[in-house]
């Protein structure tokens, strides 16, 4: 799971309900359970033998649901919040600038929710490792317990530790470090030493204030990283919607198209609408508003010491 794909649907598997992209919920399939939702009735007997990606009617016809494979993507939208976490495109962002890929070894902290450290996962597997930091003991103990159920304890090693008071208890091992902490830059001695002096290291620290950022690109600086680089991510949705097409005739004549007044009455008519299906177009439109300022990260790389 989560690294391994499945195809067919077993006792004890984990499973994303997916109703809606807005109404998703992850269960451990057990015959007699039975999952109820706003979509109706679905027992779990009835998954055992489906294929992942399957459609599912509820007990009275009504609803249905897809039943998908956990994903560190689907995990994020569905992960009990015992912290703040990492969203999809933060996460896919400094993925990327980190340079993970299979092999890398990853230092995290805090591990949280473990949003993050999912895909970390998936991302570094099956040679790579993710050694994350938690000094919060019960979300630790959560976590772990989560890697485990998610068979990723090949790939993930957890330590309830406080980094700040103690570092990661690991130099020269690692390929990018990632900080999560209110006080990131207080970490940064710390990463100097974990990150590997033979190649280039790479680190991220998240943070949503920027008095966070400029007393950690300060500490940067001080334990010799370069190419300080700060980004924030900002996702904007799309929806696909059906809207009348304009009238030709119109258009030909010359007479101007009140686009404002379409909108207007496809926004006071909604769904009661009846057109006809062939006066229709399908648009895309960004939706009103964009999800709003998570955190700013800031990057910097180490260059090799060890010459
Ligand atoms: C915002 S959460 C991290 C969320 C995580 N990135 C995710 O995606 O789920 C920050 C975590 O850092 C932990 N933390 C704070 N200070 C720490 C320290 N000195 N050592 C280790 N963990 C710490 C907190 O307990 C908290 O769980």
């Amino acid at each position: 799971m989560f690294h391994e794909y499945k195809k067919v649907i077993e006792e004890g598997d984990l499973v994303v309900a997916y109703a809606t992209p807005e109404s998703m919920s992850v269960i451990k399939v057990s015959s007699g359970e039975i999952l109820n939702n706003r979509y109706g009735n679905f027992w779990h007997s009835k998954m055992i033998g489906l294929k992942f990606g399957s459609k599912i009617q509820s007990q009275t016809g009504t609803g249905f649901i897809h039943l998908l494979s956990p994903t560190p993507a689907l995990w994020t939208q569905v992960v009990p919040h015992r912290t703040q976490i990492l969203y999809l495109p933060d996460i896919s962002f400094i993925s990327l600038y980190l340079d993970l890929k299979p092999g890398k070894v990853v230092i995290e902290s805090g591990t949280g929710s473990g949003s993050f450290s999912h895909s970390i996962a998936r991302t570094v597997a099956p040679t790579g490792h993710l050694f994350t930091f938690e000094y919060h003991e019960l979300r630790a103990q959560t976590a772990k317990q989560e890697f485990a159920q998610h068979n990723l304890t090949d790939v993930v090693t957890i330590e309830h530790r406080d980094v700040i008071s103690n570092g990661f208890g690991r130099n020269n091992i690692a390929d990018a470090v990632f900080l999560d902490l209110p006080a990131p830059w207080d970490a940064v001695a710390a990463a100097k030493q974990a990150l590997r002096a033979d190649t280039i290291g790479r680190i991220c620290c998240f943070s949503p204030c920027i008095e966070q950022v400029q007393r950690t690109a300060l500490a940067l600086n001080e334990h010799g990283f370069t190419d300080i680089r700060m980004f924030e991510c900002l996702a904007k949705n799309h929806e696909v919607r059906s809207v009348p097409l304009p009238n030709i005739d119109e258009a030909i004549s010359g007479n101007k198209i009140n686009f404002k007044a379409i909108a207007n009455e496809l926004k006071s008519k909604k769904r009661k609408m009846d057109i006809d299906t062939d006066q229709d177009i399908l648009v895309s439109k960004p939706l009103d508003q964009v999800r709003g300022h998570t955190s700013y990260l800031t990057f910097a790389i180490l260059a090799p010491t060890d010459n």
